[in-house]
């Protein structure tokens, strides 16, 4: 009888303990906040995560930010293994992307005047990695938005299709200056509105193979040491110059100021209209890796060029914005 009335006993205090389990992890409350509606279906499996989430020390409605921006299955394999401090306000860019959470974490921890949408725009440029390292090869190089900077470089003994000759009339030396011909006469039709304005324009460089590239590179680090030519000059297959749709006008040196004089601010307005950008952007050196360059400009076509001079900013922030 005794026996009967402990093993009673028993089964009745192990029902309340599962009983209280499935209450438990199927309604955890945090402050006055249900993280999940009464009623709703949720696998035992989800509801560990939402408890996970609370142990690392996210509070209900961080959790509830968490859940309505990033799936569970994201949540189990990004989020489980420590709290990042910065993920509420880093949610809130629309470049977001789960995967390098640790990256922005780590990026923001060493530029921490930076608003957090920089973080995100900046960190999916990769400006977190050093330039020149985690190179990757193009494949698009034929297409006239294609991308070259100090990580997207040109396949080796690239060479570009449909280059034509630069006619004469838009140039001052002898030497035989090439482009796409898309760019080329693009060109010709932004130089020739320029002189109607009584501003005079004219090619100092334009396409470059690969070993002219080299050796420029090479000739600017031999003059004037390896930081400037990094500044100033691009490595053999990470030019635009290769690509054959950047030109350099009027002077192309650092020192001739050209960003002094009423041809730059002609271009700096009117470029995009013809299909140019100005590449290297002052202030945006940080960005692009290169030295502010006033005489380069890359051809995209009229409607891209125009996007990205609306945008207001690098090639590489319009690319981050506008990638679908
Ligand atoms: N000066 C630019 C960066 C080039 O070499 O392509
Ligand atoms: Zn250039």
């Amino acid at each position: 009888m005794k026996k009967g009335f402990l093993g009673i006993t028993l089964i009745i205090v192990a029902a309340l303990i599962l009983f209280g389990t499935y209450v438990y992890l199927y309604k955890i409350k945090g402050n006055d906040q249900e993280i999940i509606p009464d009623g709703k279906d949720i696998t035992k499996e989800e509801y560990i995560y939402k408890e996970d989430l609370l142990v690392l020390g996210y509070n209900v409605n961080e959790i509830n930010t968490i859940e309505s921006k990033i799936s569970d299955s994201d949540v189990k394999k990004y989020l489980l293994s420590e709290k990042y401090n910065n993920l509420i306000e880093l949610l809130k860019s629309p470049y977001f992307k789960i995967e390098h959470i640790d990256r922005y974490e780590s990026y923001y921890s060493k530029n921490k005047d930076y608003s957090f949408e920089d973080i995100v725009i900046y960190v999916e440029i990769g400006l977190d990695i050093e330039f020149y390292t985690n190179i990757t090869e193009i494949t698009n190089y034929d297409d006239y938005d294609a991308v070259v900077n100090k990580y997207y470089k040109l396949p080796d003994n690239f060479e570009a299709k449909d280059l034509v000759s630069i006619d004469s009339k838009y140039k001052k030396s002898s030497y035989n200056y090439r482009l796409r011909k898309v760019a080329a006469e693009a060109l010709y039709k932004m130089i020739d509105a320029a002189l109607e304005d009584n501003i005079k324009l004219w090619v100092v460089s334009a396409y470059r193979t690969e070993s002219t590239q080299k050796s420029l590179f090479n000739n600017s680090k031999n003059s004037d040491g390896l930081e400037h030519a990094l500044l100033y000059s691009a490595k053999p297959g990470h030019s635009e110059h290769q690509l054959g749709l950047a030109v350099d006008l009027n002077m192309a040196s650092s020192k001739a100021h050209f960003e002094n004089t009423k041809e730059y601010a002609w271009l700096k307005a009117n470029s995009y209209k013809y299909g140019f950008i100005e590449r290297y952007p002052k202030g945006k050196e940080f960005i692009t890796g290169y030295g502010f360059e006033p005489w380069h400009y890359r051809y995209l076509g009229i409607d891209l060029a125009t996007d990205v001079y609306t945008d207001g900013g690098t090639y590489e922030e319009y690319l981050v914005k506008h990638s679908k």
